[in-house]
C-alpha cells in the first residue's frame, strides 16, 4: 500500500460506506419516527454487514420541508430524532464500534424559519439582511438553471415584509446564504468546528457548486466556491486531521475534478458522471457508456478519492448526460411518469433494476470493483422496494425492513403515526423482503453483499489502485485490470442476460495464474493465447492474478 492509502488520516480510501436517514431507520420511543437511540440499537446490524463509515442525512432542526435539508439551527439537533446528548451517544457507540460517522454539511441555503433569514426580511437595516442574495429585480443570474425543475418556476422569489427577491437555488422556502459576506463564511467556520469538536469524522457537504453568483456565468463552480471550500479543508487539516470532506457536485467530469483541487480540497467526490452509465451499459448490454466515461475523468490527486454509488435518498439524477442519454433513460427504467422527477428517476435499486437478483448483483460487483469508495443505501442491501405515489423523493426513503413483525420491525407505533407507510405491495412487502428473513438464509441478496463486502475489505486493492480496460470484441462484455503495486486483479462482467464467449488478450500479463476470488477457485494459467472466458447471463468474474 502507499503511504496515503493505508495511514488511518486515509482511510477513507478503504472504507464502505452506509448513507441512512435517521427518521426510516429504527424507531425507540413508539413516535413513529426513527431516532439517534433506535439506531445506537442497530449499530451491530451495519457491523455484520461490513460497514465501517455511516453517511447520515441532516440531523439539524428543521421545519422539515426538505427532510431536514432545510436548517433551522447549525447548533443543534432534531428534537423528533433525540437530544445533543442521545447523538454524543451515538458517536461513541459508533466508534467504539470500529465505525465512522459523517454528517450533512449543507452550506448554501438554510430554512426560510432560520432566525438569520427570520431577521434578514426585516429589510436592509437588519445586520442579517446581507446573510442572503437579495435584488429589486428577478432577471439576475439568468443563466443559472432551475435545479427542482418540477418543483419551482424561477430562483427568484418575492418577499412581501422587505419588498426584496431572494435568491435559491433549490426550493423556495431555502434561501441561499450570500458567501461574499465574510461573516457568513466565519460562521459556517464556526458549524464545521462544532461538529467536529463533537466527534463528528467528516461531512458530505450539500450542493457545493452553488454558493458564489455572478453575473454572466451559470453561477456554479466559481473560483470563489473553490477558495472557501479549500479554507474549511485547511481547518480540518489543521485542528482535526483524519476528517474528511465529501462532494456532493453533480458536473461533468472537467469541473468535478476541480474540487479535488491539488488535493487540498476535498478528499472524496461523488462519481456523478459515472452513476447513471451503469445502468446505461446494462441496459445496451455494451462496455461503451462506461469505459468511455471513466476515460473521461482526469487522474486525481493521490490523497483523493471517488465516492461511487448507485443510489441515494434522492432521484436517480440524470443531469450528467445528453438530452438524447436522458430519453433513453426515462424510456428504459421510468415508462410510468409517477416515476420520474425533475430530471431523474426516483426509484430504488431493486425496483429499477425490476428485482433481478443477477442484474442487483453485477452491479454491485462493479460497484465494489471499480477504483473508489463504495457508498451503499439503507435498505438496498436487502432489496427493499419504493413507494413512487409518496410524493417529491418520499418514496425512496420508507421505513426500514427488520422483520415481518408490526411496522416491520420499525417501529411499535400504531401503523397510522409513522412518517411513511412501510411497504406492502405483494412483491417488496415487509413479510418477505426484510432483514432478518435475509440474515437466515445463505442466498439471500444481503449474504452474498456480506460476503463481497467482506472481500473487498480483505483487498484494500480495490480503494488504492489504478483502472487499465481491456477491450474484448464482445463488447457485451466489461473487462477491467486494477494494479496496484505488486498486486493485480481482472474483473469481468458479462452485461447481458445470456451467456458470452469473450476471448480477453491477456499475453502481456506473462504466465499468470487466476484464482476467482469469490469461490478460490483455480483457473488455468494465462498464456501466448486469448484467455477464454464464458460467463454467464449477468455472470462475473473478479480474479486475483498470481505469477
Ligand atoms: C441535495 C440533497 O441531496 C437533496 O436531497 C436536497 O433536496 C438538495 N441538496 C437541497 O438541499
Amino acid at each position: 500500500m502507499t503511504k496515503a492509502a493505508c495511514t488511518s488520516d486515509a482511510w477513507y480510501k478503504t472504507a464502505v460506506i452506509y448513507e441512512l436517514y435517521v427518521r426510516g431507520f429504527q424507531d425507540s420511543n413508539r413516535d413513529g419516527r426513527g431516532d439517534f437511540r433506535g439506531l445506537i440499537s442497530r449499530l451491530d446490524y451495519l457491523v455484520s454487514l461490513g460497514i465501517n463509515c455511516i453517511w447520515l442525512m441532516p440531523i439539524y432542526p428543521t421545519p422539515g420541508k426538505d427532510d431536514g435539508y432545510d436548517i433551522m439551527d447549525y447548533y443543534g439537533v432534531n428534537s423528533e430524532y433525540g437530544t445533543l446528548e442521545d447523538f454524543r451517544s451515538l458517536i461513541h457507540e459508533a466508534h467504539s464500534r470500529g465505525l465512522r460517522i459523517i454528517g450533512e454539511l449543507v452550506l448554501n441555503h438554510t430554512s426560510d424559519q432560520h432566525r438569520w433569514f427570520q431577521e434578514a426580511k426585516k429589510g436592509p437595516d437588519s445586520p442579517y439582511f446581507d446573510y442572503y442574495v437579495w435584488s429589486d429585480n428577478p432577471e439576475k443570474y439568468s443563466a443559472a438553471t432551475i435545479i427542482f425543475s418540477d418543483l419551482e418556476t424561477s430562483n427568484w422569489s418575492y418577499c412581501k415584509e422587505n419588498g426584496y427577491y431572494y435568491w435559491h437555488r433549490f426550493f423556495h422556502h431555502q434561501p441561499d446564504l450570500n458567501y461574499d459576506n465574510p461573516q457568513v463564511r466565519q460562521e459556517m467556520i464556526r458549524v464545521v468546528r462544532f461538529w467536529m469538536d463533537l466527534g463528528l469524522d467528516g461531512f458530505r457537504v450539500d450542493a457545493v457548486p452553488y454558493l458564489y453568483e455572478r453575473e454572466g456565468t451559470n453561477c456554479e463552480n466559481l473560483p470563489e466556491t473553490h477558495a472557501f471550500i479549500k479554507e474549511i479543508r485547511a481547518v480540518l487539516d489543521s485542528d482535526y486531521p483524519g476528517a474528511i470532506l465529501l462532494a456532493e457536485a453533480n458536473q461533468w467530469p472537467e469541473d468535478l475534478v476541480k474540487y479535488f483541487g491539488d488535493g487540498d480540497e476535498f478528499h472524496m467526490a461523488f462519481n456523478f458522471p459515472l452513476m447513471p452509465r451503469l445502468f446505461m451499459s446494462l441496459q445496451l448490454e455494451h462496455h461503451g457508456p462506461i469505459i468511455d466515461i471513466m476515460k473521461r475523468l482526469p487522474t486525481i490527486p493521490e490523497s483523493c478519492q471517488w465516492a461511487m454509488f448507485l443510489r441515494n435518498h434522492d432521484e436517480m439524477t440524470l443531469e450528467m448526460v445528453t438530452d438524447e442519454e436522458r430519453d433513453y433513460m426515462f424510456n428504459a427504467y421510468a415508462e410510468d411518469r409517477q416515476m420520474r422527477l425533475n430530471r431523474g428517476i426516483r426509484r430504488r435499486l431493486a425496483p429499477l433494476l425490476g428485482n433481478d437478483r443477477r442484474k442487483i448483483e453485477l452491479l454491485h460487483a462493479i460497484l465494489l470493483t471499480l477504483p473508489g469508495t463504495p457508498v451503499l443505501y439503507y435498505g438496498d442491501e436487502i432489496g427493499m422496494g419504493d413507494n413512487i405515489y409518496l410524493g417529491d423523493r418520499n418514496g425512496v426513503r420508507t421505513p426500514m425492513h427488520w422483520n415481518d413483525n408490526k411496522n416491520a420491525g420499525f417501529s411499535e407505533a400504531q401503523p397510522s403515526r409513522l412518517y411513511a407507510p412501510v411497504i406492502t405491495d405483494p412483491v417488496y412487502n415487509f413479510h418477505s423482503v426484510n432483514v432478518e428473513e435475509d440474515r437466515n438464509n445463505r442466498n439471500s441478496l444481503f449474504s452474498w453483499l456480506r460476503n463481497l463486502i467482506c472481500i473487498r475489505r480483505n483487498f484494500p486493492i480495490f480503494g488504492a489502485g489504478t483502472i487499465e480496460f481491456l477491450y474484448p470484441d464482445n463488447k457485451r462484455v466489461l473487462v477491467y485490470l486494477i494494479r496496484h503495486e505488486e498486486m493485480r486483479m481482472l474483473c469481468v462482467f458479462n452485461l447481458s442476460p445470456s451467456a458470452q464467449p469473450v476471448e480477453i488478450d491477456l499475453s502481456f500479463l506473462g504466465n499468470c495464474i487466476p484464482i476467482e476470488i469469490v469461490g478460490g477457485t483455480i483457473f488455468p494459467a494465462i498464456g501466448e493465447l486469448p484467455y477464454l472466458l464464458t460467463p454467464n447471463g449477468y455472470g462475473y468474474y473478479i480474479f486475483h492474478l498470481f505469477e
